[in-house]
């Protein structure tokens, strides 16, 4: 089959969260399955990994008034087609800089949208299938068809979109239409429109043949109210086309044996001598004290989302508790000040680095015994997955993805994985953390659930082949 994925992000080209890792893995995992599989993204600027590979590979687009050369980048199996509008996208980050997003987003998405379609349109063989992440790529589904600016351009072809968050829906006032020079007459109950304002997800959602989430349970969520963000009964009107299958990792980034960024590498054989020596490196990293306590570690974006504000709030109790925390994360101001200002009341016993790090990531997921997750909504989660490959039990908050991947040391002894928070509070942490903490004093039980936690499968075949069922049956 021929495939075209359409996001905003992609690894090794751009990333600011777990959407490039699954962009990329995804592509490909199907590439590597024989499939023909391109990945249209916007080329920004500093984001890319070398420059792309030689001239604009078709004529210059208009995307509705705006111009965009098309340059191809080949990796591994997957060809990287890059969008370039300088004026829309060589900027420092994609979506915009710590002061907030870009006032011109729905412009810039948009006009993405558009010359993606056109991209694919212009490919000799053009697609079979447009599969399009989240609100960027959203009005893809919607516009074929129906934007006279396309002309028609694949107006047929078959649609899946996948929601990684809902939470980011591309919510506008509606003088956007204009600045996007989108249709008016999209703006009704059954396009974009949504009380008064435009979503680009809504209308991406009415418009795709299927709609997928990262993780099944994630997908029951999103029709109720505490996760539908407004958008549940939008979903539920179209729940007989959503289903939801669960992230993998790239198992060969994500490989404590081969892994460049570790003081000590370690496979199932050998967890509890190499998570030692990884463990006693982070914490000479961040100026811990070197002791035998349990080492908690974080890796996440700085978000409501993911419950920053109660580990900064449960800090001075989870080293009561007695273990240790390093903390690694960037994003919202205001909680990684409180974040560090937290951690200074804690020295030698709680660590934080901001900002973004890959290499730091690598050695916290080894170092540390546990990976707190305390997410108050977590559609699938990677960290959790990178966790338990690497022998880290992980803390969760039984929610989305982190509910269909960790099962509870304690209520199920024999499959356990990790811990559950029975409570998300400061206390319900702490208490969670405290019982995760006793379990380091049973050497032969910790070493068991350390081995099971490492011989999981979270690779990428078994999603990969679900998304090509998918593809299969929408061509019937
Ligand atoms: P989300 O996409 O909501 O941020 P995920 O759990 O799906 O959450 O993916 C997060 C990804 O980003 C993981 O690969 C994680 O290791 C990585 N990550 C998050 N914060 C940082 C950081 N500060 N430095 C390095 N990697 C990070
Ligand atoms: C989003 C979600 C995260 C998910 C990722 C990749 O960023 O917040 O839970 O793992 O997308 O699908």
């Amino acid at each position: 089959m021929r495939i075209a994925h359409i996001a905003s992000e992609a690894v090794p080209i751009a990333k600011t969260g777990g959407l490039a890792d699954v962009t990329g893995a995804l592509a490909k995992a199907l590439g590597r399955m024989g499939h023909r599989i391109f990945l249209v993204m916007p080329l920004y600027r500093r984001s890319l990994n070398g420059p792309p590979d030689g001239e604009p590979v078709m004529p210059e687009i208009d995307a509705g008034g705006f111009r965009f050369r098309v340059f191809r980048k080949r990796i591994g199996p997957v060809d990287y087609l890059l969008l370039d509008a300088p004026r829309l996208f060589a900027r420092p980050g994609p979506y915009g800089t710590p002061d907030g997003d870009y006032p011109d987003n729905p412009v810039r998405f948009a006009a993405f949208a558009r010359a993606a379609i056109l991209t694919i349109a212009g490919i000799a063989g053009g697609a079979d299938i447009l599969h399009c992440h989240d609100w960027q790529s959203a009005l893809v589904p919607l516009l074929l068809g129906r934007d006279p600016a396309l002309g028609g351009a694949m107006a047929s072809t078959p649609t899946v979109l996948t929601i990684h968050n809902l939470a980011y829906q591309g919510s506008f006032e509606p003088w956007v239409i204009d600045a996007a020079r989108l249709p008016r007459n999209l703006f009704t109950p059954d396009g974009f429109e949504l009380y008064g304002t435009v979503n680009y997800l809504k209308g991406g959602i009415l418009a795709a043949d299927r709609l997928t989430t990262v993780s099944p349970r994630y997908a029951q969520e999103i029709l109720t109210p505490a996760f539908g963000y407004g958008l549940e009964k939008v979903l539920t009107a179209r729940k007989d086309r959503l289903s939801g299958i669960l992230n993998g990792l790239d198992t060969a980034v994500w490989n404590p044996s081969t892994d460049p960024h570790l003081a000590r590498n370690y496979s199932r054989r050998d967890v509890t001598r190499g998570k030692r020596i990884c463990r006693t490196a982070l914490a000479a990293e961040l100026f811990l004290d070197d002791d035998d306590s349990p080492l908690v570690a974080i890796v996440s974006r700085m978000a409501e989302q993911k419950g920053i504000d109660l580990v900064a709030a449960a800090i001075d109790g989870i080293v009561a508790a007695g273990l240790r925390i390093a903390v690694l994360g960037a994003g919202d101001d205001d909680l990684q000040n409180d974040i560090v200002n937290a951690c200074r009341r804690h020295p030698g016993r709680a660590a934080v680095r901001i900002g973004y790090d890959e290499a730091h990531a690598h050695r916290s997921y080894a170092g540390a015994d546990f990976l707190l997750m305390p997410s108050r909504f977590e559609p699938c989660g990677l960290g959790q997955m990178i966790a338990l490959r690497y022998g880290t039990l992980p803390v969760v908050n039984p929610v989305g993805g982190l509910a269909d991947t960790v099962r509870d040391l304690a209520a199920e002894p024999e499959t356990g994985n990790g811990f559950r928070i029975a409570a998300l509070s400061p206390e319900g942490l702490i208490a969670a953390l405290s019982r995760a903490a006793s379990i380091i004093w049973n050497p032969s039980r910790l070493l068991q659930a350390r081995r099971r936690a490492m011989a999981e499968d979270h690779a990428w075949t078994r999603p990969a082949r679900q998304y090509e069922a998918l593809y299969a049956e929408l061509l019937g």
